[in-house]
């Protein structure tokens, strides 16, 4: 594992944002494993800028995100499908036939959860999986729990996620209280990992799960276990 502090969130954003255009660069036609949230925001402005430059080709990439909240459409404001549309998708030239988010309103999630998993696999698994990390130390939407769960399945968030992502919604109650997750197997399957982080609640909680046993009581611990994973942080 490659632990990288960093001055500040600009820092952050560039350093992860080369990572993924080397991958880009050095399979064209390779399977991002991305994240939503304010985290990669930075990092996706400059692959878009690059991009914009010619730098970056995006026609052959395909990309599986790891996570939607129950209950949103991909029309809705604070779905996931949104943030990535409006965030990258609509401003690279991605195919958007081989952009997958997760179906927050699929009839029956535990199905689309086999077939998220079994799309992946297709796919050939991820080449390098992009991840925030929650302030409890999540990863996608695996919640602090009694044990790891392999598969894409619904998460019951926790009521820190639910405070921390209330900002985003016009009130608490608004917050979807369940989210579709890719689990813990594809995301630790994926060739690469790139975990990136901004402030000091989230480089505190880096440094527990860097420091302490891998436990799914803090999800994120179990990077430690993971052969290319490259946490670029700052507080
Ligand atoms: C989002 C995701 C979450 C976020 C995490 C941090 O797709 O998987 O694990 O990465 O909640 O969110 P921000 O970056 O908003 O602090």
């Amino acid at each position: 594992m490659k632990v990288i502090k960093v001055k500040n969130y600009q820092e952050v954003s560039e350093k992860a944002a080369y990572l993924i255009a080397a991958q880009i660069q050095l399979k064209p036609d390779c399977v991002l494993g991305l994240a939503t949230g304010s985290s990669p925001i930075g990092t996706y402005d400059k692959l878009i800028e690059w991009y914009n430059q010619g730098i970056l080709d995006f026609s052959a990439v395909k990309s599986v995100n790891l996570d939607e909240y129950v209950g949103l459409d991909g029309t809705h404001e604070q779905s996931y499908r949104y943030f990535m549309n409006t965030h990258l998708f609509d401003k690279v030239n991605i195919d958007k036939n081989n952009t997958y988010v997760p179906n927050g309103m699929a009839d029956d999630l535990e199905q689309f959860g086999k077939d998220y998993d079994a799309l992946i696999e297709q796919m050939g698994g991820i080449d390098l999986q992009l991840l925030g990390i929650g302030n409890n130390g999540h990863i996608g939407f695996n919640e602090p729990a009694d044990c790891f769960v392999a598969g894409t399945h619904v998460a019951t968030l926790k009521e820190s996620t639910i405070k921390a992502n209330k900002r985003f919604f016009a009130s608490e109650a608004d917050v979807p209280t369940k989210a579709i997750t890719m689990g813990i197997k594809a995301i630790m399957q994926a060739k690469k990992i790139v975990l990136i982080a901004n402030g000091s609640a989230k480089a505190e909680i880096i440094e527990k799960a860097l420091a302490g046993e891998i436990t799914p009581e803090i999800p994120a611990s179990i990077l430690k276990l993971h052969k290319d994973c490259t946490i670029i942080y700052c507080d």
